[in-house]
Formats: C-alpha cells, sequence, structure tokens
C-alpha cells in the first residue's frame, strides 16, 4: 500500500507537522549543557544528608575487581523483561571465566501481581536449574551462594540486603515496596528445599560496572540502556556525606547505583512534550523515574505510539481508516522503532508491512516518511539525553580518559545508539574532531561484558575475599 515520492511533494500540512514534530524533541548543544550541569548538582545531592530526587544509593560493593577472583557462584537475574539462572566460574586464568545459564520467560501477569506468587516462581526456577545441573544436591556442605542481580532501586545497610524503594519498569506488586526482598526470596526457597542462601544483591548497573572493569581496567562507569536506563560508578567513602555517621575509611571505595532514571523528577530542566506528560500520567508510577521515561526501550515504543494517534486524531495520518489496534497502550515495543530505523528509507517496504501486519493499516509513502521521521526523532532525543548522565558523572569525577561499559536492549540492538550518543558527548564535553576513525574519544561508550550474570560472581567473590579479610 505505499506510493514512491520524495520529501520535496510531501503535503504541507505533513510538513508542518515535522517541523512540529522537529522542534518538541530536538535537543540541542546547549540544552544538553544545561541538562548536564544540573545532572551534576543533583548528582551530589543524593549523596548529602538531605538527599535529593536522584536515590545514590550506596551498594557495599566496595572493590575493583583485579582479574584475579576465582570461584562458581550462581547468580540470578530479575530485569524487567527476562529471569535468567546463570553459574559463573571464575577461572585460574586471569579475567577468564566459564559460564552456563538458563533465560526463563518473567510471566507478564506476575509484574503487577501478587508478592508470594514473584517468590514461587523464582524459587521455582532457581529449583530447576540447580536439578539440572547439580542433581538437586548443593556442591559442598550447607547452601549454595547466589548473587542475586535485583534490578529495582533499594536501599541496602548490608551487601546481602535490599529494601525496594519503589517498583520502576512498570511493575507494580503489592507488599513489597518498604521491604527486604532478600527474606523473602529466601523463605520461597526454604519452603521448596531449595538449597540457597543469597549472600549478595546487586543491581545491574553496580554488576556491569565490576563486570567490564575485570576485564578493562579502564571501565569506570556501568550503564544500562535497556527496558530501564541506570548508571554506577565508584565514589570514596569520604565523598558520601551521608554515610558520614559510619565513620567509614574515607579512601574506601563504594560504588554507588545512581538510580538516575529519577533525575528532573521536578521537571526543571527536561524537554517534555505532551506525550511524554500522558506517558507519565498512564503510568503506575506517575511523577517517577522522569529521565527514564524519556530514554529508556519500555517507554519508545509507546511515546512513538501517542504521536501516532495524535496525528491521526487531527486528520494528517490514516484517514478514514480505524486504527484500534494502534490505540492499545504499550502495543508498540523498542524493537519496532529499531525495525523502522533499520529501514532502507528508499522504500521503506519493511515498515508499510509491520503497519499492515501489526496495526492493520494501510500508508501511503508521505505517512511513511512521516513515521520514520518520528521514530529518528525519538530515538535521537533518548541518546543525547542518555548522554548527559554519562557525562555529568565524568564531570563529577573528573574522569576523563575513561572507557564506559554499557548493556541493554536499546544500546545493543537501537540503531545509531552508540554513535547519537557518542555525538551528544563530544558536544556536551567540547571535544575536537577526530582526527581519524581510530582515535579513541577521551570518553568511550563500549559494549559491557554481562553484568548480572558474571558481574555478580565477581561482586560474590569480592564480598567473600573482603568477609575472609575481617573487612566491614
Ligand atoms: C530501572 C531500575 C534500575 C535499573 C535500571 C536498568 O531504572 O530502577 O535499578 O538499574 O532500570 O535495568
Amino acid at each position: 500500500p505505499s506510493r514512491k515520492g520524495s520529501m520535496a511533494d510531501v503535503p504541507k500540512d505533513l510538513l508542518g507537522e515535522i517541523q512540529k514534530l522537529e522542534e518538541l524533541f530536538t535537543v540541542d548543544t546547549a540544552k544538553l549543557k544545561q541538562i548536564t550541569k544540573h545532572f551534576v548538582s543533583e548528582l551530589d545531592k543524593g549523596l548529602s544528608v538531605e538527599g535529593g530526587s536522584i536515590p545514590m544509593n550506596p551498594t557495599w560493593v566496595m572493590d575493583f575487581p583485579d582479574g584475579s577472583e576465582t570461584g562458581t557462584f550462581l547468580a540470578l537475574d530479575m530485569g524487567g523483561t527476562n529471569l535468567r539462572v546463570c553459574e559463573i566460574t571464575l577461572t585460574d586464568n586471569k579475567s577468564e571465566f566459564d559460564i552456563i545459564q538458563s533465560k526463563y520467560r518473567m510471566p507478564e501477569e506476575l509484574k503487577t501481581g501478587e508478592s508470594e506468587e514473584l517468590w514461587e516462581y523464582i524459587a521455582d526456577c532457581l529449583k530447576q536449574f540447580i536439578e539440572t545441573h547439580h542433581g538437586g544436591e548443593a556442591p559442598t556442605e550447607g547452601k549454595i551462594p547466589l548473587g542475586f542481580t535485583f534490578s529495582y532501586p533499594a536501599t541496602q545497610n548490608y551487601i546481602d540486603e535490599g529494601i525496594l524503594q519503589r517498583w520502576t519498569k512498570g511493575f507494580d506488586i503489592n507488599g513489597v515496596e518498604g521491604q527486604n526482598v532478600v527474606p523473602m526470596l529466601e523463605a520461597a526457597l526454604d519452603q521448596q528445599n531449595v538449597p540457597i542462601t543469597v549472600s549478595a544483591l546487586i543491581n545491574d548497573t553496580t554488576g556491569t560496572l565490576i563486570a567490564s572493569a575485570y576485564t578493562d581496567p579502564k571501565m569506570k562507569i556501568g550503564c544500562i540502556f535497556g527496558t530501564g536506563c541506570n548508571a554506577a560508578y565508584m565514589e570514596n567513602c569520604g565523598s558520601i556525606p551521608k554515610l558520614a555517621h559510619m565513620n567509614l575509611d574515607p579512601n574506601l571505595p563504594m560504588a554507588i547505583n545512581c538510580e538516575w532514571g529519577a533525575f528532573d523528577n521536578e521537571h526543571q530542566v527536561l524537554p517534555r512534550t505532551p506525550y511524554d506528560i500522558i506517558v507519565d500520567k498512564e503510568s503506575p508510577r506517575p511523577g517517577q523515574q522522569a529521565f527514564e521515561k524519556c530514554i529508556a526501550g519500555l517507554y519508545l515504543g509507546e511515546i512513538f505510539r501517542l504521536v501516532l494517534v495524535d496525528l491521526h486524531d487531527n486528520k494528517h495520518i490514516f484517514e478514514g481508516q480505524d486504527i484500534k489496534y494502534l490505540r492499545k497502550p504499550y502495543t508498540l515495543d523498542s524493537s519496532f522503532l529499531s525495525a523502522i530505523e533499520d529501514d532502507p528509507f528508499e522504500n521503506l517496504q519493511e515498515t508499510a508491512d509491520l503497519f499492515s501486519d501489526k496495526l492493520h493499516l494501510a500508508s501511503t509513502r508521505h505517512e511513511l516518511e512521516l513515521v520514520r521521521r518520528t521514530a529518528e526523532l525519538i530515538g535521537t532525543r533518548a541518546a543525547r539525553l542518555s548522554a548527559c548522565g554519562v557525562a555529568a558523572i565524568c564531570t563529577k569525577k573528573n574522569l576523563q580518559p575513561c572507557h564506559v561499559g554499557a548493556d541493554g536492549s536499546v544500546f545493543n540492538k537501537y540503531p545509531h545508539f552508540k554513535a547519537r550518543g557518542a555525538q551528544a558527548l563530544r558536544e556536551i564535553l567540547d571535544w575536537p574532531a577526530k582526527k581519524s576513525f581510530k582515535e579513541e574519544d577521551p570518553v568511550e561508550i563500549l559494549a559491557a561484558e554481562d553484568g548480572s550474570g558474571v558481574g555478580a560472581a565477581v561482586i560474590a567473590a569480592l564480598t567473600l575475599k573482603r568477609v575472609q579479610k575481617g573487612n566491614v
């Protein structure tokens, strides 16, 4: 159902709509710099006694690995989309590891169901895993230690504790917020006689930071750009005023899980379109995760859908067609946008097919061009805004030059996300143009090692080392 044509003969009203969207979604260099400046002060606020909107959670991960960590560990990754169980062996060969893993689907209904059902399901997956790999037996006396990657904001007074501050990424399970999730999981494990004990609770960003540093000592920040969006970096205890009462050695390192998804919850600097306002209002936690809602994979498709519905309702696209499929919230995920951005512009055939197969809509060439431009604008804004967070940590900690380890579906799969983010970093941090392709930027955002698996194992190993040394 598509016709050939060029932007030159796009009807005037559609061109006008494209221009309006460009104005709404474009974030120029000056704005990026303004956001970054505010970001730096919000990072500081989060570490202060009074606190701010970015939680800046101390994680009790207090060491960078040196690559010599060894041992076999279980890791459980409860991200936003999948559940994964891994057994990781850190080998005697420096920085090398073996991994076996099983993936389980995280049933959609569990995300908004009852607490007991969630823990039972997880305990069941762990049980299946050790039955498959160990015949259900603990390999040594006692219980098997587990690194639990629980990627939500959690208060930790110890490394094996995690009091959920609030659900993010669309989760909404009663009776967990404000509670320590570790005993909840352990009770479910006990009930099913699974010989596992949680030895460390880990955020995916902290895991990413540590796993990346295990193989590349230049890695100073761990980021996730996936269903959610967040980062972790190393602070020194002496620069964390909210921990001053504990009289820790000021030179000890402490990984901080920023939970930067909450940046600008008070709407002071981020550009906000009418579509962002609707995404927020209709989410289970309005007013929270303002930054994340512009960047993370969970929301990109929804922003895009809302733009298209608006264009239709104002009689600009799909006139005379029934858009009932497009009206369904969260019907398009970020892979839909990825596919559109990947589609060769000459014919946009894949885009036309997607609209007809998934949404039962026939599209003209002009509509397809508008759809493509909309995806580009949303994807570009996400990448450019995400660079503000990276630039803020680099500025605050004076980290240039360094590497940043990044993981997550948006970072790994969304077309041009990396290049757009790198371009924005260049603008924010005022780097001169590269002399050759081979030359590295002062801050390079690179694909990370598997943080939620390998990172969790390395953290479990570091924790063990620390306990054996009799440190905190
Ligand atoms: C959300 C969570 C955070 C996690 C991020 C990426 O922002 O709150 O803990 O790191 O998603 O998964």
